[in-house]
């Protein structure tokens, strides 16, 4: 794409300074962002769109989608494949989820048109306190130092969730559910390339010695690829959960397990407690939805920031319009600032609602209509301000200061019934606190709290540490609703902060910019998380950068290992999109 802003005099002189400035823009904005990488990337591969009648399952590793294929194949529901497919990701991806994390769960009950959304985030243990990541001198301590020990695992939440769903929504038994996990656990899967590369990236000494002595060979190579990986121990877990339920790591003997586990943790022990575990739930909490365009799009409230985010932005931008052609850069200079405007108040306003009054008129027309009135079509901000939605003041709450990275993965899922499950499930930085327990490891997810609890002015920040609070998210899990009330599309991602700009982005290119879900996946990832506009790395789009540029915009070139899986209905059948920069596959019948 070809975009002539200037007459070519002007073009002659500008646009050697435009790259110039370009150039300097990403060299100081690389370095301020090296401490919270999400995933890395690992290579891309070309997906093909996946076309199904009946049923579907898009996830990150084909192995688990096979799981789930084969349990939609045997009249399970939407929430029975999701727990196979997500078992099998634990043993097979364990690098992004697992029994040891947490997760949100969106569940479609298509016979009585009911979304119900769960909270399964990972708890602050009753014993932390608010100065939880500062040492002994006082002084807040380095991110990675606080992800490698005991005081960035939370009580685990994925399994509660888990089991909320199915006890609603099941229809094979629970324990049916562990089979495929607990084979490829007795006899071995094939190491695959993202999870050898991701090893060798890290290195076996970032490892505490379980995890290591499992994920490396003795001299400390990781496994290669192809190399089929068995984990007794883990098959050995999920024979006692499918036999016994949750019950059995939350107040069984893998309960013990864990908390040893994490008070024995040889950089920083751990304070996780049995009470801790026992008293875990997950919760139901109400969907947060709004319309844009011809659908409604319904996602988790606080502790995520996902789904207020990606409404704000929608919403801001709706009357707007973003034009048909795709990555048009007045467009993308309309979302950046929308973005800007809608984290600005998300650092300063979203945390765990038990905790925090979080503002309930953040997506109310008339501060929306406010907000709107600061994007300039023809000029950027550098940072928005959070604004004052309705009877609060931002003077209130203290500025955020919140690091975020990730080790997530998403579970697209529709099944004959048209009941669907979007399911984003995390234990946080890649391989989570790297410490495992019999077989599986453990999150850092508390490191998605903000380390600082008051700001210079002595302010309560609101993501800060409270004893049993769960970190803010910024995890989207997202189902979209046609005006008749019917599914339309099941979307998420991992990718830390910046999900939230991928769940978008697949909105806006699918809805506005009328892209097929797999184009709208590949198409690279961009958005602003209150900072530069960031544009995913690749060899192609300078015209565009420039452009931004010109606009006022700071451009920062990355990584964006998005994982999008997406599932849509379309002319009475369900098509499925899986992520080219991850190993996922959607399957369908
Ligand atoms: N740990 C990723 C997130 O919750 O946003």
């Amino acid at each position: 794409m070809t975009i002539n802003l200037f007459p070519q005099g002007l073009r002659n002189f500008l646009l050697p300074f435009l790259a110039f400035l370009i150039a300097t823009n990403i060299a100081i904005l690389d370095a301020g962002a090296q401490r919270a990488q999400p995933e890395a990337a690992t290579g891309v591969k070309a997906k093909e769109i996946a076309r199904a009648q009946t049923y579907m399952i898009a996830a990150a590793n084909p192995l688990a989608s096979e799981a789930g294929r084969e349990i939609l194949a045997r009249g399970g529901s939407a929430i029975d494949a999701t727990i196979a497919a997500q078992m099998v990701l634990n043993l097979v991806e364990p690098q992004s989820s697992g029994i040891g994390g947490g997760a949100f769960i969106l569940h479609w009950d298509e016979k009585n048109k009911q979304l119900q959304t769960i909270d399964a985030r990972e708890a602050a243990p009753m014993a932390a306190r608010p100065d939880r990541f500062y040492g002994p001198d006082g002084k807040r301590m380095k991110f990675q130092q606080a992800v490698f020990s005991g005081l960035s695992v939370g009580v685990p939440g994925l399994l509660r969730g888990l089991e909320l769903a199915h006890r609603k929504h099941g229809k094979l038994p629970w324990k049916d559910l562990f089979t495929p996990a607990i084979k490829l656990a007795e006899n071995g899967f094939a190491v695959s390339p993202r999870l050898n590369d991701l090893l060798t990236k890290r290195g076996a000494d970032k490892f505490g010695p379980q995890a290591r002595a499992y994920f490396f060979d003795s001299s400390n190579v990781p496994w290669p690829v192809g190399h089929q990986l068995k984990n007794p121990a883990f098959a050995e877990v999920l024979k006692q959960i499918a036999a016994k339920g949750a019950d059995e790591f939350y107040l069984g003997k893998l309960a013990s397990d864990i908390v040893e586990r994490v008070k024995s943790i040889e950089t920083i022990p751990g304070d996780l407690s049995l009470t801790d575990l026992a008293i875990y739930r997950a919760k139901e909490r109400a969907p947060i939805c709004s319309d844009y365009r011809e659908v409604k799009v319904c996602g988790m409230g606080p502790p995520s920031s996902g789904a207020l985010t990606v409404n704000y932005v929608l919403k801001l931008v709706e009357p707007l319009g973003l034009g048909s052609q795709p990555l048009n850069a007045n467009a993308l200079h309309v979302l950046a600032e929308a973005q800007k405007l809608a984290y600005a108040d998300r650092g300063r306003y979203m945390a765990d609602s038990d905790f925090v009054n979080v503002p309930t008129g953040l997506l109310d027309s008339t501060y929306l209509d406010s907000r709107r009135q600061l994007i300039d079509p023809k000029s950027a901000m550098t940072k928005a301000n959070p604004g004052e939605p309705h009877a609060v003041k931002k003077t209130e709450f203290g500025r955020d200061a919140t690091i975020e990275s990730s080790g997530t993965s998403h579970i697209s899922v529709v099944d004959a019934d048209g009941n669907a499950v979007s399911m984003t499930t995390t234990i946080e930085s890649a391989f989570g606190s790297r410490h495992m327990v019999r077989g599986f490891l453990l999150n850092n997810e508390l490191t998605d709290f903000s380390f600082r609890y008051r700001d210079d002015q002595g302010r309560i920040i609101a993501n800060g540490v409270q004893p049993g609070k769960r970190p803010r998210s910024s995890m989207a899990p997202t189902i979209v609703l046609d005006s008749d009330n019917n599914v339309r599309m099941v979307l998420g991602s991992p990718g830390g902060s910046r999900i939230i700009n991928y769940v978008t982005k697949v909105i806006v290119a699918h809805f506005d910019w009328k892209m097929d879900i797999q184009s709208a996946v590949n198409l690279i990832n961009f958005g602003s998380r209150n900072g530069p506009l960031e544009i995913e790395n690749s060899s192609e789009h300078d015209d565009l950068t420039q452009a931004l540029a010109g606009l006022g915009q700071k451009i920062a070139r990355k990584d964006m290992t998005s994982g999008l899986h997406v599932i849509s209905r379309e002319n009475g059948e369900w098509l499925g999109a899986a992520d080219p920069r991850r190993e996922g596959v959607a399957l369908g019948k």
